[in-house]
């Protein structure tokens, strides 16, 4: 099975060589817009393909506003500030994610409070976060949502669209809005992914995407936080670009700010990727279903999107029997020139997350024993 697997593989990439996992595509007009930004000087944080990106972005995903940010993880931090999150707050989040997502909520201070994932969607889970909340937790005369236990406010929910598959988020919509916590949409991984018909990202306050170099579309390191809020789409901004009060020679910063604004040059690259979307997600979607029907009926499960929604497929997956099986599949396809991972370790087991508050973990722990990526690049 593992040697079919990686002869179809090979097959579908047409190639003897080494596949990776996931490698940029430069073939569009990358190398020009580089280039005329180059040549305009505007290579820093402000100029016309920065402007271009944050309307593009905004036009693709159906936002109000898109904001603009130097990486993945800098956009969710700028997220959560302006949502409100606060030192010694608590975040809920799921156990199965990039150390991104929690080390955005540790930046600020504020505590992770982890809550299971749905088995076939692998984001956060609103029937079981509805669960823990009703058990423990109360609504205080302010409004907010209280932990028993700790006293600790929960200012934010942050679920994420594993490996672009979209979560129940229009679920999550109502059970945050009932305990007044403000969602926040891990959107790292799901450009180009709809959740009935609704991209990805638009559900929440507002939500993070990235565009680091493994991504669908990239420019090296980039990312962009969406929202339909202007108020808040403003704050962002501000934030983004060291709290400068906007004036023609003086210096005046109103507040703590923070240089997170995407520079001209990747949003050059940017606006080319986007030129692209729809091609590589066509493309991507292509690979998935190709996997899809060789793995039918076979012992090694393929991911399939979850049900009312589109993925962007960003890393096509499979599910091994057991732990056993994942790592005689890891060592057979990496033996065998053909790049394979394990998901991450479930951030609650890392020791800086150790201490932290959990409910039942019980799906995201049988994907993380038996989950695996596969090559999932677009293929030319
Ligand atoms: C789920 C998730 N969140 C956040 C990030 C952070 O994005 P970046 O690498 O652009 O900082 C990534 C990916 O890199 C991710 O996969």
């Amino acid at each position: 099975m593992y040697k079919e697997t990686v002869d179809f593989i090979r097959s579908i990439y047409q190639t003897k060589d080494f596949i990776p996992l996931h490698e940029p595509r430069f073939y569009g007009k990358e190398k020009e817009y580089v280039l005329d930004c180059i040549d305009s000087t505007f290579v820093s944080s402000v100029g016309k393909y920065v402007d271009n990106f944050e309307k593009k972005i905004a036009e693709y995903t159906g936002a109000k506003y898109a904001v603009a940010c130097v990486n993945g993880t800098a956009a969710l931090h700028m997220a959560l500030i302006v949502c409100g999150v606060k030192r010694n707050d608590i975040v809920i989040t799921q156990p199965l994610s990039f150390i991104a997502t929690c080390n955005a909520i540790a930046y600020i201070g504020a505590s992770h409070l982890f809550v299971d994932v749905d088995a076939d969607t692998m984001g956060l889970s609103a029937e079981k976060l509805k669960a823990y909340l009703q058990e423990n937790t109360v609504i205080n005369a302010d409004g907010f949502t209280y932990h028993k236990l700790t006293n600790q406010k929960i200012s934010a929910c942050v679920p994420m669209h594993t490996f672009g598959h979209p979560c129940k988020i229009d679920d999550l919509v109502v059970v945050c809005k009932q305990y007044n916590i403000a969602l926040v949409e891990d959107a790292a991984e799901s450009m180009g992914s709809y959740y009935k018909d609704k991209h990805t990202g638009t559900y929440g306050v507002c939500s993070a995407f990235s565009f680091n170099g493994n991504k669908t579309i990239t420019c090296g390191g980039g990312g962009a936080i969406v929202t339909n809020d202007e108020a808040l789409a403003k704050k962002t901004k501000h934030l983004t670009t060291q709290a400068k009060v906007p004036h023609r020679w003086e210096f005046v910063h109103d507040e703590i700010g923070y240089n997170y604004r995407m520079p001209n040059i990747n949003a050059a690259l940017m606006c080319a990727q986007l030129e692209q979307l729809n091609g590589f997600l066509e493309n991507k979607r292509n690979t998935a279903f190709q996997y899809n029907s060789f793995f039918k009926d076979k012992e090694i499960k393929f991911v399939e999107e979850p049900p009312h929604s589109k993925s962007n497929y960003w890393l096509c997956a499979v599910l091994l029997k057991d732990k056993k099986t994942r790592d005689e599949f890891l060592h057979y396809t990496n033996d065998n020139g053909v790049m394979t991972r394990p998901v991450w370790a479930l951030m609650n087991k890392l020791k800086m997350f150790k201490e932290a508050l959990c409910g039942d973990l019980e799906n995201a722990i049988s994907i993380e024993d038996r989950l695996v990526n596969i090559p999932s690049s677009v293929i030319v």
